[in-house]
Parts: structure tokens; C-alpha cells; sequence
């Protein structure tokens, strides 16, 4: 194993893979019907990595160091037996925690299969217990029942589960302590997301932004909360206990308390390019790599290149001018 840093001394210890760019979602911050609608050009099956290419991919990544897998996209569970690539990951002996993040709507259909296959826990997106709340952010006339469906089916099967919330104002502000009551209730953690300017389709203004400092206040009205040590370096969620129970809440504070300086995350486009910031407007192509014949010392020194001069901190550094810059879209690079 052969620890890889950056020019900022910040190891690579996470692979985020997306392995679709499509969802049965259009939400309004992150696929907005008007753009991707019928005729929006999404890549097609011999422009995305097969599930050999991704656990080749992930293999040479393991051999950096990186324990820590997880699969997004997109939503992951269109992707075609997707259960069957877990599996291959699963047999990659450096890798220990293969994790997904999805809407939860197919979840009760495949959390059995993923929990047989080697996933350990997953991140379900639910941003309202509201139906018309919810209908008018996902778009698609879903209902909030078959995601509570999904997470529940999760639960039952044994993995860990977490809901991610993105706040935005105006959208679901009203829906913060309804899913705070019930989520505590129910033992689960709920992580609150700041609104983020991933992409240039979702109209990203800083005056939609709920802080972490607002969120945490609201709570604390209720209920009294303690913070937590992180779990690991790096960590992307700053993690609160319910004072007297062991149910925790989370923030993820992009905007308001960045954490360029702990980030770990190497992110892997459905096209197989590598990319070494969520608002990153340009990937290093591993697929070119791949079908060209590349061996596997090749594609390691080809990472280790990229990784090495890797300077990226947007979070720290936004401003009005970088925010207009061209940015990739978060459902193609992985969330
Ligand atoms: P665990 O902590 O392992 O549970 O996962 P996670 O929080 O890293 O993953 P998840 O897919 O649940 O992401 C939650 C939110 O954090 C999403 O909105 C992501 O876009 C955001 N996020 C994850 N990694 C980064 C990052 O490196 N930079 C930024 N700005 N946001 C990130
Ligand atoms: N800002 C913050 N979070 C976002 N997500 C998608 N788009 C955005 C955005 N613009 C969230 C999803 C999911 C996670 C992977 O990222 O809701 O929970
Ligand atoms: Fe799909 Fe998740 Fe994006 Fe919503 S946030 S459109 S569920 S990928
Ligand atoms: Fe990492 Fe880029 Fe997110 Fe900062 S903005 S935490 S560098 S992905």
C-alpha cells in the first residue's frame, strides 16, 4: 500500500463513484425538469464504465490506501444490477466499507440483495414528511411513503442508515422540526445539508442558504444537543447527540463552515474521469486509460500525477466571480 498525498498534505482515502448519471427525480436543485427533460443528451451504455472497468478502477485505488467506497450518481439503483458490481468491490481486499446514497425509492425492492452483497450502510435523501412538500421538489409525483418505505426496508436488513436533508428556503424550511421530531424518534440520523452551488442549472443564490447556525438554533429551541467527535479525519458531517439518548443529528456545511481542509474524496464520473473536487469543471479521463491498454502501473502513476497536484478548495475559496465559472453537474460527478 502506498500512501498518496496532496499539495495541501491531504491523503486520498475515499473513492465516490458514480455509476449513473440518471435519476427517477427531477429535483429542483439538482436535475431541473425545464433542463433535463426528454431530450437532454445523458451518456449512453458504451460511454459508461462497465462494472469490470469500475473494479479495476477501485482495486488501483485501494492500493493508495482508499478503504472507503461509495457508490452515487445519479440515482445508483437504476443502474443495472448494481448488487453484482458490490459484489465484485466487496472482494477487494483493501476495501472495508462499501456504502450508497440514493432517493430510497428502490430500496425496498433491493436492500436485501445489497445487504447479502457487501453494502454496510446508506444515505437516503428525504428533504420533507410533507407529500405536497415533497411532490414539488422531486417533481415526479412521488410521495414520501415509499421512501420511509425504503429506509425502513433498509433498516430491517440490516444496514446503518442516515437521511440527508438539503435545506433551502422558501422550500422545505417548514418541514426542518417535523423531521427532526420524527427522525429522533425514530433513532435515526437526520443530516441537514446546506444548499450547495453544484452545477450552473440549479439558479444557486447564498439569501436560499439555511446556515448550520440557524439550523442548530432552531433545534436547540426544542431540544438540547452536544456535539460529537468526529469519526474519522475528514469527516463530512458534523455530528450532534440528543443530550440523554445515543440518536445523533448532522450538518453538512458546505457553505456556512467549509472542510476543503480535511477532504479525502476522489470522485469517479460515470464516464470513468477523475475528479478531484465536487466543483471541479474538469476530470483526468481513467477510461481513455483503460481502453487504450493501460496496464495497471500505468493508471496507479497516472492517479498518483493527478493526486499529487491536486490544489482544489472551493469551498473555501468561493467568491461571486468563481461561483459563474462553468461546473459540472453534480448527478454526473457524484454528489
Ligand atoms: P458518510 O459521512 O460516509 O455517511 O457520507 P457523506 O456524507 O460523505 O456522503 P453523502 O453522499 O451522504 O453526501 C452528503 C452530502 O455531502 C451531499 O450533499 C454531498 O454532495 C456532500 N458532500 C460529500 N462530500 C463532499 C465534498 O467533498 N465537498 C462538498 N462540498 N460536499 C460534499
Ligand atoms: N446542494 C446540496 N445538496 C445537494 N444534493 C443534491 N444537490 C444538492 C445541492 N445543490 C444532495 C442530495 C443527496 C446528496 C448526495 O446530495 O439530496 O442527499
Ligand atoms: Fe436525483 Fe438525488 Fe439529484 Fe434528486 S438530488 S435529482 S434524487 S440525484
Ligand atoms: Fe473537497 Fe472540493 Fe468539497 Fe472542498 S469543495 S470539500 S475540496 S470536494
Amino acid at each position: 500500500m502506498k500512501q498518496i498525498v496532496d499539495s495541501r498534505t491531504r491523503p486520498l482515502r475515499d473513492l465516490r463513484i458514480s455509476v449513473t448519471d440518471r435519476c427517477n427525480f427531477r429535483c429542483n436543485y439538482c436535475m431541473p425538469k425545464e433542463i433535463f427533460g426528454a431530450d437532454y443528451p445523458f451518456l449512453n451504455r458504451k460511454e459508461i464504465l462497465s462494472f469490470e472497468e469500475i473494479t479495476r478502477l477501485a482495486r488501483i485505488f485501494s492500493s493508495f490506501g482508499v478503504e472507503k467506497i461509495r457508490l452515487t450518481g445519479g440515482e445508483p439503483l437504476l443502474r443495472k444490477d448494481l448488487p453484482q458490481l458490490v459484489e465484485q468491490l466487496a472482494l477487494i481486499s483493501g476495501i472495508k466499507y462499501i456504502t450508497l446514497t440514493t432517493n430510497g425509492v428502490y430500496l425496498s425492492k433491493y436492500a436485501q440483495k445489497l445487504k447479502s452483497a457487501g453494502i454496510c450502510r446508506v444515505n437516503v435523501s428525504l428533504d420533507s414528511l410533507d407529500d405536497e412538500v415533497f411532490k414539488g421538489i422531486n417533481n415526479m409525483g412521488v410521495g414520501v411513503d415509499s421512501v420511509l418505505k425504503g429506509i425502513f426496508a433498509a433498516q430491517n436488513a440490516g444496514l446503518e442508515v442516515k437521511v440527508n436533508m438539503v435545506v433551502k428556503k422558501g422550500m422545505n424550511d417548514d418541514q426542518i422540526m417535523p423531521m427532526v421530531r420524527f427522525f429522533k424518534e425514530k433513532g435515526i440520523m437526520l443530516r441537514f445539508i446546506e444548499f450547495m452551488d453544484v452545477g450552473t442549472t440549479n439558479g444557486w443564490n447564498f439569501k436560499d442558504v439555511i446556515t448550520k447556525k440557524e439550523l442548530h438554533d432552531m433545534i436547540s429551541e426544542e431540544f438540547a444537543i452536544e456535539p460529537v467527535n468526529p469519526h474519522f479525519f475528514g469527516e463530512v458531517a458534523k455530528r450532534y447527540r440528543y443530550v440523554g439518548t445515543d440518536t445523533e443529528v448532522g450538518f453538512i456545511s458546505s457553505v456556512s463552515e467549509t472542510f476543503c481542509t480535511s477532504c479525502t474524496r476522489a470522485r469517479l464520473s460515470t464516464d470513468g474521469k477523475l475528479f478531484t473536487c465536487l466543483f471541479a469543471d474538469q476530470g483526468h479521463d481513467l477510461r481513455e486509460l483503460l481502453r487504450n491498454g493501460a496496464d495497471d502501473e500505468d493508471i496507479q502513476s497516472f492517479i498518483q500525477n493527478v493526486w499529487e497536484r491536486r490544489d482544489d478548495r472551493y469551498s473555501e475559496i468561493r467568491t461571486e466571480e468563481s461561483q459563474k465559472n462553468r461546473k459540472l453537474e453534480m448527478s454526473y460527478i457524484g454528489g
